[in-house]
């Protein structure tokens, strides 16, 4: 029985705020953007959006075509979660009108955990092969003002159903993995932007890269010269730059270690133009190649996923012939395009704004069909158009 990624549909934020306007305010050659670090926009939400919007919108396109038969598990992976104790799949639950009998709960490791929901979900499938499970992974990724990480902020959701025989990617059984208790990155409960030690984050992504790439040897992985491309997490996508050189130094893959390689190329399309989604990153790389690639049915690929903190796995899946039937590219290309340009002033004022104490309503202002409508008693309020 194959197992994996049946359909796959991704979301983004209603606004748009161009790093050439942060590069002015900053004063500084907006190269270190656009080349130096490979972003050239970043996804703001509108008022009434969050991760729960985001994901409704991903998910959506995925239910209207399969409908919700099958589904008992909801996995909502996230790092940005809106509340300490519900789980943001249950929110979408309400809003999506999911059936009652569905198990449903968030999972938190950085920017890992939509892998572990997708390994949760295999595991599933393997044990009773006629369930399928939606895994979304959805985030606002939000630094402070003025801090190093500014400029990799960005926001999306991606949503994948999970099931036998699926139609986009058959995921192989073995896994390579790396855990150390480092802090590279982290967000205290009363802070809803993330701290980071920006260098020594690359440094310990790049460390993992390689503990996770030896133990995915060690247990009998694929080959390096088997994969087709390789998808990693981009907190900006220069980041798969460092990270493709580093896994085919190991590799020893002496050309490839010193240049931009072609197992990266359709990978970060759609990264560059959203920034950092923290746990949807790597399946928003996923997606970029498949809705931009060329057709690679039956080509092996791998996957780099790291969470901060810090947890990281390496995997592959193989292609299923005809998997390109399955995608909706003009999607993401028309959401892109949808998105409101702001101004410098304009993404300041809503950066500092974003964290309002007490009950409020929200703008109406998303372009999706679900929107937050702010808090009543302190309790979410979530509406369809
Ligand atoms: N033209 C072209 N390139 C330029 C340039 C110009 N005018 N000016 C600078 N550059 C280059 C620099 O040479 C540098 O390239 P290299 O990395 O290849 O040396 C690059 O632009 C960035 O410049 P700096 O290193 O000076 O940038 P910085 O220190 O201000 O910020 C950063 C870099 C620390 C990574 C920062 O973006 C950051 O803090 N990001 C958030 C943390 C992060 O994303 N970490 C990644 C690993 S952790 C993770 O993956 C989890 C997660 O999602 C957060």
């Amino acid at each position: 029985m194959t197992i994996g990624i049946h359909d796959i549909s991704a979301a983004t934020g209603g606004l748009v705020f161009a790093l050439a306007d942060l590069a002015d305010h900053e004063g500084i050659d907006v190269g270190k953007y656009h080349r130096g670090i490979g972003q050239t926009e970043m996804s703001v939400l509108t008022d009434d959006e969050d991760i729960v919007t985001m994901a409704a919108r991903a998910a959506t396109p995925i239910l209207e075509r399969h409908g919700v038969d099958g589904i008992r598990t909801v996995v909502f992976a996230t790092e940005s979660g809106i509340d300490q104790s519900k789980a943001a799949g249950v929110f979408l639950h309400g809003v999506l009108g999911l059936p009652h009998e569905v198990r449903v709960v968030e999972l938190k490791e950085a920017c890992y955990s939509a892998t572990a929901a997708i390994q949760f979900a295999l595991g599933i499938v393997a044990r009773r092969p006629e369930e399928r499970v939606l895994v979304i992974a959805s985030d606002n990724a939000r630094y402070e003002l003025d801090s190093s990480g500014e400029a990799t902020q960005g926001a999306a959701a991606v949503a994948m159903l999970i099931s036998a025989s699926p139609a986009v990617l058959e995921i192989e059984p073995v896994s390579g993995l790396w855990t150390d208790d480092v802090m590279d990155f982290w967000r205290p409960n009363d802070r809803s932007t993330a701290l980071v030690d920006g260098r020594y984050s690359v440094a310990v992504y790049l460390d993992s890269l390689e503990g996770a790439w030896k133990d995915y040897q060690s247990q009998g992985g694929a080959a390096y010269e088997s994969f087709a491309r390789v998808c990693y997490h981009q907190p900006f996508t220069r980041m798969a730059v460092k990270a493709q050189q580093r896994l085919a130094r190991i590799a020893g893959d002496a050309d490839a270690a010193g240049a931009d390689t072609e197992h990266l190329a359709g990978t970060t399309i759609y990264n560059t133009r959203i920034g950092n989604s923290y746990t949807a990153s790597i399946y928003l790389a996923f997606l970029s190649l498949l809705d931009n690639g060329p057709d690679l049915s039956g080509e092996r690929i791998g996957f780099f996923s790291y969470g901060s903190g810090a947890v990281s796995e390496f995997f592959a899946g193989v292609l299923v012939p005809g998997y390109k039937q399955q995608l909706r590219p003009e999607s993401m290309e028309r959401m892109l395009e949808a998105r409101r340009p702001i101004d410098y002033t304009e993404y300041r004022r809503r950066h500092v704004e974003f964290d309002r104490p007490g009950d409020f309503e929200t703008v109406d202002e998303t372009l999706g069909a679900v929107r937050f409508a702010g808090t009543t008693d302190l309790k979410r309020q979530y509406e369809r158009r």
